[in-house]
C-alpha cells in the first residue's frame, strides 16, 4: 500500500526553496530525479517543474526513515516534510538555483512507485527521438521540454494580452467545415448523419475570419488549431497552431505596424530581448535575387551573384545553353573555401544535386593559379572574368549553378545556408526579422498547367497591377507579406479582395468557372453582397515562433504530443483501424488487405 498525503499540504515548489527559508519547515512534493546512498548519508534530488531540491537523510534521521529512504528509486513520487538548512560551504552547488540549501527530512511519504523508466529523465533528452515520443510523458518531465512548453504558454498568453490591448477579440471558428480545396490536402471527417458527405478540418480559419470582418467584428484574433495533410519537415506538423488575426479598414502598413508591435512585446516579455522595429521590407524579387529564397536568413552575407549575361556568351556550352534556354547561371562565394578538400567540394556538388540541381561548377581562387572544375572548358581569361564578376578573393571558393532560374535559386539559396553553417558564419544569438513583400499574385503550376494563387484566391492584387490579372498574370504582384525570422517563414498574410467583381476576375484567372467558384466559396461571395469592409490580416505559426524563441531545431520539441514524419502518433498509435460497427454507421467500407 502506498502512503497517502494525509496531514501534509505542499508549502513550496521545489525550485523556489532557497536561503531565505533556512530554519523553516517545508512540505515538498515531486519525483525522485536521483538517489545517492553513501552508507550513512543519503541524498535524493526531488524534482517538479520548477526545478530540483536536495533532500538529505543522515545520522540524525531515525533508522526506519533512513531505511525507507533507501528504497526510493528514480521517478518515485514523494512527499516530504523537513527543515531547510544551509549546505556546508564545500557542498554548495552554484549551478543549481537551490544549491545553497538542502532539506533535512523528518517525514517521508512514498505516494507512488515507478518501474525502471524506459528512458532516463535527464536535463536534456539523450535518447532517440522514437523513444522520446513513445514515452512522451517521461520525456515531458525533462527540464528541456518543460522549459519549451512553459515558454509556449507565455508566448500564447502575451499574444492574447497584446492583441486584446489593441482592440482584437478572440473568437473561435469551427473545426468541422466544408472542404474548400486550394492549398494543401484536407483532412476529411465522414458524416454519419449525411451518408457519403464529409467535413474538412480547417487548414486555417481564413474564410471565417473574413466573414467576421463582414459581420463587423473589426479586429479578430484566435489561437487556432490548423490541419494540413502535407509532407512533413523539421518545421511542419500536420496539426499545428496559428496565432491568427484579421483587421478591418486597413492596408499593408496597418497590419505590419500592429504586428511589429506584437513581436517587440513578445520578445521583451518572454525573453527580455529588445527587438528593433521597423523591420526591413524586401520585395520578393529582391529576396530571390540576393538570397535565392523568399525566407532569407539575413544573419550572414554570402549573397548570390548572377553571371548569366557573361555565361551566356562564354565557351562552356553547358552554361551558354542554360542561358539560351531561358535559364540562368548564378554563383555563391564561400570565403576561405579554396581550402576545402576535393572530397569536401564533391560533397557540395552532391548537396546541390539532392536539392534538385544538375551539378555545380567551381573555382578555388589561388594567388596565381586556380583549381577548378571548369579549367578545361573555359579559357584562363574567362575564369579571371568570373572571379572579377563574383568579387571573390584569393582563398575563396566560387560555386556556380546553371539551369532553370527557380532551380538555380533554390539550390544556391540552400547552399548558401549550408556553407554559412559549415564555415560557422551564423551568429546564433541574433534574431534577424524582415518582411517579404510584393509576392507574385499567381504562380504557374506545371502539374496543373494553370496559374494558381501563390497565397490564396482572396489576396488583393497591388493597385498598379490589377490591370495584369488577365493580360499578364505572371507579372501581377499581390498585397501579400510574410514575416521571416532567421531563415524561417514565421507568418504570412495579405490584404483581401472585398469587391465582388474583382473576386470574379481572380477566380476566372485561376481557371475556376462560376459554378465551381459558387460551389466552393458561394457562402463567402454571398456574404460579400451585403456590405463588406476592406480588410486584411495574417497568421503566425505559433509552433515555429516557439521553436525560434527557444532555439530548438525541431518543431516537435515545441508541441506536447506531436506526430512523426509519417503523421502518426507514437504514443497512442493514431491513426488506427476502427470497428466494423463504426464504419457501418458512417456508411464506409475499407477494402480488406489481400
Ligand atoms: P499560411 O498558410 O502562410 O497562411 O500559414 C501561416 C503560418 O502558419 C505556419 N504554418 C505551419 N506551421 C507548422 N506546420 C505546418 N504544416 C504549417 N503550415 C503553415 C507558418 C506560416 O507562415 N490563412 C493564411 C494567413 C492569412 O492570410 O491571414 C495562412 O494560413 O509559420
Amino acid at each position: 500500500m502506498a502512503d497517502t498525503m494525509k496531514g501534509l499540504k505542499r508549502s513550496h515548489m521545489n525550485g523556489l526553496v532557497n536561503a531565505s527559508l533556512i530554519g523553516q519547515e517545508v512540505v515538498l512534493a515531486g519525483w525522485c530525479a536521483k538517489a545517492r546512498n553513501l552508507g550513512s548519508l543519503l541524498f535524493i534530488d526531488l524534482r517538479d517543474r520548477t526545478g530540483l531540491v536536495q533532500l538529505v537523510f543522515d545520522g540524525e534521521s531515525e533508522q526506519a526513515l533512513f531505511e525507507k529512504a533507501s528504497t526510493v528509486r528514480s521517478e518515485y513520487v514523494l512527499m516530504v516534510k523537513g527543515a531547510v538548512r544551509a549546505r556546508a560551504a564545500e557542498a554548495v552547488n552554484k549551478n543549481m538555483a537551490t544549491g545553497e540549501v538542502e532539506v533535512e527530512v523528518k517525514d517521508l511519504r512514498i505516494l507512488s512507485v515507478s518501474d525502471t523508466p524506459p528512458i532516463q529523465v535527464t536535463e536534456n533528452p539523450t535518447t532517440s527521438d522514437v523513444n522520446r515520443l513513445k514515452y512522451r510523458y517521461l520525456d515531458l518531465r525533462t527540464p528541456f521540454m518543460q522549459n519549451n512548453l512553459i515558454l509556449r504558454h507565455k508566448i500564447a498568453k502575451t499574444a492574447r494580452d497584446y492583441y486584446e490591448e489593441n482592440g482584437f477579440l478572440e473568437i473561435e471558428t469551427p473545426i468541422l467545415n466544408k472542404s474548400t480545396p486550394e492549398g494543401a490536402r484536407d483532412y476529411l471527417v465522414p458524416s454519419r448523419v449525411h451518408p457519403g458527405k464529409f467535413y474538412a478540418l480547417p487548414q486555417s480559419p481564413q474564410l471565417f475570419k473574413q466573414l467576421l470582418m463582414a459581420s463587423g467584428y473589426d479586429r479578430y484574433m484566435q489561437i487556432a488549431k490548423c490541419f494540413r495533410d502535407e509532407d512533413l519537415r523539421a518545421d511542419r506538423q500536420p496539426e499545428f497552431t496559428q496565432i491568427d488575426l484579421e483587421m478591418s479598414f486597413v492596408d499593408i502598413d496597418d497590419v505590419i505596424s500592429v504586428n511589429e508591435g506584437f513581436i517587440k512585446t513578445v520578445f521583451k516579455k518572454v525573453l527580455d530581448v529588445e527587438v528593433e522595429t521597423p523591420f526591413v521590407r524586401m520585395p520578393y524579387k529582391e529576396a530571390m535575387a540576393r538570397f535565392g529564397s523568399d525566407k532569407p536568413d539575413i544573419r550572414f552575407g554570402l549573397e548570390l551573384n548572377d553571371i548569366s549575361d557573361f555565361a551566356g556568351k562564354c565557351g562552356f556550352k553547358v552554361f551558354s545553353d542554360a542561358v539560351a534556354q531561358g535559364g540562368a547561371v548564378r554563383l555563391v562565394v564561400a570565403p576561405g573555401g579554396a581550402a576545402f578538400s576535393r572530397k569536401e567540394i564533391d560533397k557540395l556538388t552532391e548537396f546541390i544535386k539532392t536539392h534538385g540541381g544538375s551539378g555545380m561548377a567551381w573555382i578555388a581562387v589561388g594567388e596565381t593559379e586556380h583549381r577548378s572544375s571548369v579549367g578545361k572548358v573555359l579559357t584562363p581569361e574567362e575564369i579571371e572574368e568570373i572571379i572579377k564578376l563574383s568579387d571573390a578573393k584569393v582563398g575563396d571558393l566560387i560555386c556556380m549553378v546553371c539551369g532553370k532560374s527557380n532551380v538555380v535559386y533554390t539550390t544556391l539559396g540552400a547552399l548558401r545556408c549550408h556553407l554559412a553553417e559549415k564555415l560557422d558564419l551564423i551568429p546564433k544569438d541574433k534574431f534577424a526579422f524582415l518582411w517579404i513583400t510584393e509576392f507574385p499574385l499567381f504562380e504557374y503550376s506545371e502539374e496543373e498547367e494553370r496559374f494558381v494563387a501563390m497565397h490564396h484566391p482572396f489576396t488583393m492584387p497591388m493597385d498598379e497591377d490589377i490591370e495584369y490579372i488577365e493580360s499578364d498574370p505572371g507579372r501581377a504582384r499581390a498585397k501579400a507579406y510574410d514575416i521571416v525570422l532567421n531563415g524561417y517563414e514565421l507568418g504570412g498574410g495579405s490584404i483581401r479582395i472585398f469587391d465582388r467583381d474583382l473576386q470574379a476576375r481572380m477566380f476566372k484567372a485561376l481557371g475556376l468557372s462560376d459554378e465551381v467558384a459558387q460551389e466552393r466559396f458561394g457562402f463567402l461571395l454571398e456574404a460579400f453582397k451585403y456590405g463588406t469592409p476592406p480588410h486584411g490580416g495574417m497568421a503566425y505559426g505559433l509552433d515555429r515562433l516557439v521553436m525560434l524563441m527557444t532555439g530548438c531545431d525541431n518543431i516537435r520539441d515545441t508541441i506536447a504530443f506531436p506526430k512523426v514524419q509519417n503523421a502518426s502518433c507514437l504514443l497512442t498509435g493514431a491513426p488506427d483501424v476502427v470497428d466494423e460497427i463504426q464504419l457501418k454507421e458512417l456508411n464506409l467500407s475499407v477494402p480488406k488487405e489481400e
